[in-house]
């Protein structure tokens, strides 16, 4: 890979420090406090993340060592540790919180209830124990394609519950993107539901299921389907069992297993930039600390609040910080089905008006569409219950931070920008919002214990105001730890890019990035052929595979062109089999197949057909120039490397 060519154009001077009431009932209460923790961190991180993990989680008994980081890239924490993360959000706060709301949940028709920490115990106690009655035991793999609803956090906590290890598919993946998910991951049993609400229809997830398992080769043995939208779906006897039916058959009385530290809790899959999507492994007491601290120091939680992460739980965002974070806390989680939607543009500010909420976590997608829908729609609900503000998924832009800004928050909440990957668990590099001045567009400074960087391929650092790679120079309790199967694709995807320097393993992220002369990062996107579809990676691979599928492609190239709402938007250049011609039919019938492939998600914007794509003498696709092509710039830079220059001349005609 060669030195990054990323230039950075953005100049953004204006700070925002929070105010001194904020501050003063803050966790971390100014710059000096927040930099005596990183300097302490960064002197000895072992021993921080030691205090930490004593201090604020149950362990049924004590790690023998902090880390073991002799086999590197393979880190173990709390050697020997044993924990249970169902435990630290459960059981740990019945005596004193037992009546307190865990989580609120919001249906997108309007339905809501109310589950307070000991009733979910309980559901979680009951559920897990229909799970062992399944015949599931500890280490086994149990898929769960679900809407957001109640019963998605129970399955997940239960199966945290008795160590078996959950992967949660994102319920807006098609069948055949689950289908592969399921097979990788060797799942026994899959959690579903009969369908949920997405944008004002109903979406049905037991079929996508049926045809999942129909395909073959998974080891689906049973399937468990709650009732949500009470569409008719068919149930396979002996395979298939209703959620209610089966929870009415157990008691309630399941101690929490007391699981090893390291004991695999789940896989979650994400895009790379080639093959198959990587089953990211998170274990079990690292992840618990890292969610557990990320969330009470970022989100400055106390006691009182009310906690809103709008991610669905098929994402990273919604394990750490919907539900792992927050309940590890004893913290009230708000979860809503519902996306943002035009057919009701005030759906969000009627959660936080109704349901007093405190601190609201969105993605910059979501806030573009936001400004879209109108200023009114927040502007006629009372929204002074929020006091913090916070983002994840991508760069955000200047302008829609200060809308959230102004609009949202009043000019009165800090707003957290939190980078952050599935690989890394919980959030990374972020303002600490009593502590730390924001600047629109800039992550800020990294969270206490983590050592990140800007470097280049041999590992230096680069010099402030210097593109590079975003990098992470020590372990840290949230990192993942191998993906699924396949310990060779986890060295080389993430830490064989940067050389290590004196047998010292350095992360790489996959982001480019500069900081300033504060030190501040600016994460500036992905330097791997990867695109940022409304806050989530996808794979340019995977939708090129998706699209070669097709009898009437031959190649095709996909790329990311910027898009006000999304982010980015996907662009694929195809070209066709002989017997094939291109016409407006074929355009919308490939744009379905993505669809059917992997799902909504990834249907491309544009499809244009060529006669031939720009390739490098050795046959690489040269995306760098079909990314101009596609957002209708000037190309630049050096094309000799082109096979053939004609080619080029004919895609831009
Ligand atoms: C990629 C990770 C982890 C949360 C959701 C996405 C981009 C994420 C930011 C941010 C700039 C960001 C990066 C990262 N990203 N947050 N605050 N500023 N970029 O998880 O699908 O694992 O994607 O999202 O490119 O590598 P993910």
């Amino acid at each position: 890979m060669s030195q990054p060519t990323i230039e950075s154009i953005l100049q953004e001077n204006r700070t925002f420090a929070p105010s001194a009431e904020f501050s003063e009932k803050a966790t971390v209460k100014s710059f000096d406090e927040y930099k005596a923790l990183y300097d302490r961190a960064a002197a000895d991180p072992v021993v921080f993340w030691e205090e930490l993990a004593k201090k604020e989680l149950h362990w049924f008994s004590p790690w023998t060592e902090g880390l073991d980081w002799s086999n590197p890239p393979f880190a173990k924490w709390f050697v020997n540790g044993k924990i249970n993360l169902s435990y630290n959000c459960l059981d740990r706060h019945l005596d004193s919180n037992g009546d307190k709301p865990a989580i609120i949940w919001e249906g997108e028709p309007g339905d809501s209830i109310t589950i307070t920490y000991r009733e979910l115990h309980q559901q979680v106690c009951q559920f897990a124990n229909v799970l062992k009655k399944m015949g599931v035991v500890k280490g086994d793999r149990v898929g769960i394609y679900m809407p957001m609803i109640p019963e998605s956090a129970v399955a997940m906590l239960a199966c945290a519950r008795i160590g078996a290890v959950h992967g949660v598919v994102f319920g807006g993946f098609s069948a055949d993107a689950l289908r592969d998910r399921l097979v990788d991951a060797e799942a026994k049993v899959v959690i579903t539901a009969d369908g949920g609400w997405r944008k004002d229809v109903v979406v049905p997830l037991k079929p996508a299921v049926d045809a999942a398992i129909a395909k073959g080769q998974t080891k689906v043995e049973t399937v468990i389907v709650t009732k949500r939208t009470a569409q008719d779906v068919t149930m396979e006897s002996g395979r298939d069992h209703w959620w209610h039916e089966l929870m009415a058959t157990v008691d309630s009385d399941c101690p929490a297993a007391e699981l090893d530290s390291e004991d695999n809790l789940f896989v979650l899959y994400t895009s790379g930039s080639t093959g198959k999507p990587k089953g990211v492994v998170h274990t079990t007491g690292g992840y618990n600390l890292y969610s557990h601290i990320t969330c009470k120091w970022i989100f400055d939680l106390q006691e009182k609040d009310v906690f809103w992460c709008t991610a669905d739980v098929g994402w990273i965002t919604g394990h750490s910080y919907v539900l792992y974070g927050p309940l590890s806390n004893g913290a009230t989680t708000v979860m809503y089905e519902g996306a943002p939607r035009p057919s009701n543009p005030g759906a969000f500010w009627d959660v936080i008006q109704k349901h007093k909420v405190s601190i609201f976590y969105t993605a910059p997608t979501a806030i573009r569409a936001f400004i879209k829908m109108g200023d009114e729609h927040p502007n006629a609900r009372d929204l002074t219950s929020l006091r913090l503000l916070g983002t994840v998924g991508e760069p955000i832009n200047p302008e829609a931070w200060m809308w959230y800004h102004k609009v949202i928050g009043a000019e009165r909440c800090p707003i957290v920008d939190t980078w952050w990957q599935t690989e890394t668990g919980g959030i990374m590099i972020t303002p600490l919002p009593g502590a730390i001045a924001t600047k629109p567009g800039s992550a800020t400074l990294p969270f206490p214990g983590i050592l990140a960087d800007v470097v280049d391929m041999d590992g230096n650092s680069v010099p402030a105001g210097e593109g590079g790679y975003l990098a992470i120079r020590h372990p840290w309790p949230g990192m993942m730890r191998t993906v699924y199967g396949d310990d060779n694709r986890f060295r080389k995807t993430y830490w064989e890019h940067i050389a290590p320097v004196d047998g010292k393993y350095i992360y790489f992220a996959g982001d480019g990035a500069r900081r300033d002369e504060d030190g501040y990062f600016w994460v500036m996107g992905r330097v791997d052929d990867v695109i940022n579809v409304a806050g989530h990676r996808l794979g340019t691979m995977e939708i090129e595979s998706a699209l070669v599928s097709h009898p009437a492609v031959a190649e095709a190239a996909v790329v990311g062109k910027p898009d006000d709402l999304k982010g980015e938007e996907i662009v694929a250049f195809v070209t066709l089999e002989g017997t094939h011609t291109a016409s407006d039919e074929l355009m919308k019938e490939l744009k379905k197949h993505v669809v059917k492939e992997i799902g909504a998600i990834a249907r491309p914007g544009e499809i244009r057909f060529a006669d031939a794509l720009p390739k490098t003498r050795s046959g690489k696709i040269m995306r760098r120039l079909l990314r101009a092509l596609a957002a209708g710039q000037e190309i630049s830079g050096d094309t000799s490397t082109l096979e053939d220059i004609s080619v080029l001349e004919k895609l831009r005609g």
